[in-house]
């Protein structure tokens, strides 16, 4: 991956040099963050057979994978299921798969794909056939569906306010725009993580890409990294038709989402390239009339944070995702949040894409405090600011954004704009006239379909 070469460096730099530095370490070019809250370890309380870190996750069609892990190494990968409490009518055996890094070993790690599902359904499971219920709903067959929207989650108390703010209020399916756990090679933060967020990531799909603290990469030992994120951390990428757990793609009520890798090899030759381009021309926009795209270096921010960092991305990809008439970027990797027009090649242009950086979940480094001043007209909105968004698909044409703050113990709504899908926009149509691509919204999916 050269094209990743020097981020790859930097976060070498960053993982083995940092520490060594602690957190007062600042040098005249970087930015001040508020005052980070500690990290909370989340511990396991049941036997060593008892599922932890339960999460799920979108597979394709009508399918959901669900993923878990065992300290004992001899519990069965099977997941039971069914509609009602306590009454599993379907048993599907799945697969499972371990890691090293250095001298952490994981525990049995889980992965088993079932469904067909129905949508708008609750289903309650239990995984290796003991252990508690967990249950989760599908996605509704039609709009409206509502997406959290939430980066750099990390693990901390910010995280669990956070946390406790999105769960607070139903959604459908979960977004996150890398940077994960902040492992950053302590391993065993990755498996408190899992079991921080289990009481969300067991009953809402979760769907991730990778961020910088994703790669834990090291030279000769673990030249590609990302060991940890891809044995636990299972996208659909088979499913979308990519050679990749780096990028991938669903569509959901409607919604086709594109995740991309801002660390895997994104240049016009690139196996991300040749999958995008072939992804965004499958849409049917008929179908699909939104189309969202998350990445974790933004290609447009004007935080003094990470400048120029997603430069090289948006160069190789800008013109795949206008073409492709995405709606809405989301960004993280910048501890704050920022909202900016519509935008193509640092012109505002009413048929380009959203951009929005959500990288303020909460994460041990605190906040990205600096903006550029003056403000760029193509920038509306800054706020370095804990908190999480949520993107409501009203119909085929409507979608309101907000991004609500961690005030404390609450959350307050500090920005919101309602959206247009640009399928409905007539000037901005690649494909030809509304009324042969788009349907009415009651009819955009069928009724088995999530
Ligand atoms: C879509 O939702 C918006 C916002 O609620 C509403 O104004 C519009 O009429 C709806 N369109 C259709 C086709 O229902
Ligand atoms: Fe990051």
């Amino acid at each position: 991956m050269p094209c990743c070469l020097r981020m790859l460096v930097l976060d070498f730099l960053f993982l083995v040099v940092h520490p060594l530095f602690g957190s007062s370490h600042t040098s005249p070019h970087e930015f001040i963050r508020q005052p980070p809250k500690g990290i909370i370890f989340t511990r396991h309380g049941g036997s060593a057979s008892d599922p932890q870190q339960v999460h799920i996750s979108l597979a394709g069609g009508q399918h959901m994978r669900i993923s878990w892990i065992t300290e004992d190494k001899k519990a069965p990968s099977t997941v039971e299921y069914g509609k009602s409490p306590g009454k599993y009518d379907n048993t599907i055996t799945g697969v499972h798969t371990s890691y090293s890094y250095f001298f952490y070993t994981s525990g049995k790690i889980h992965h088993v794909r079932i469904g067909p599902l129905e949508p708008g359904t609750m289903y309650y499971y239990r995984c290796g056939g003991s252990g508690p219920e967990f249950s989760f709903r599908t996605p509704p067959a039609r709009f409206p569906i509502e997406f959290a929207v939430v980066g750099d989650l990390g693990q901390t108390e910010w995280t669990s306010s956070t946390l406790a703010h999105v769960g607070g209020a139903d959604y459908d399916v979960f977004l996150l725009p890398g940077d994960l756990s902040y492992a950053d090679s302590q391993q065993p933060l990755w498996d408190s993580f899992g079991r921080l967020v289990e009481p969300l990531s067991s009953a809402r799909p979760w769907m991730v890409t990778e961020g910088n603290h994703e790669i834990e990469m090291f030279p000769i030992i673990y030249p590609h990294g990302f060991s940890s994120y891809n044995a636990r951390w299972v996208m659909p990428y088979e499913e979308s038709g990519s050679p990749s757990n780096l990028y991938y793609s669903f569509d959901v009520t409607g919604v086709h989402v594109v995740m991309l890798g801002s660390y895997a090899d994104f240049h016009e030759r690139s196996e991300q390239y040749q999958w995008l381009r072939n992804d965004l021309a499958k849409v049917d926009r008929g179908r699909m009339p939104w189309v969202v795209a998350l990445l974790h270096a933004p290609w447009y921010n004007t935080n003094e944070a990470h400048q120029g960092e997603g430069e090289e991305m948006r160069k190789a990809l800008e013109e795949l995702l206008y073409d492709g008439r995405v709606d809405i970027v989301f960004a993280g990797h910048v501890h704050a949040y920022e909202r900016f027009t519509r935008i193509y090649n640092n012109k505002e242009d009413h048929c380009g894409p959203m951009y929005i950086t959500i990288g303020d979940g909460g994460n041990r480094e605190g906040l990205a405090m600096r903006f550029k001043e003056p403000a760029s007209p193509l920038s509306l909105y800054q706020e370095p600011s804990f908190g999480h968004g949520r993107l409501k698909m009203v119909n085929g044409t409507h979608a309101h954004w907000s991004w609500h703050r961690n005030k404390d113990t609450d959350s307050y709504m500090a920005d919101e704009i309602w959206i247009e899908s640009l399928s409905s926009t007539n000037s901005c149509l690649v494909g030809g006239p509304p009324s042969r691509s788009l349907p009415s919204s009651t009819s955009s999916s069928s009724k088995d379909e999530f």
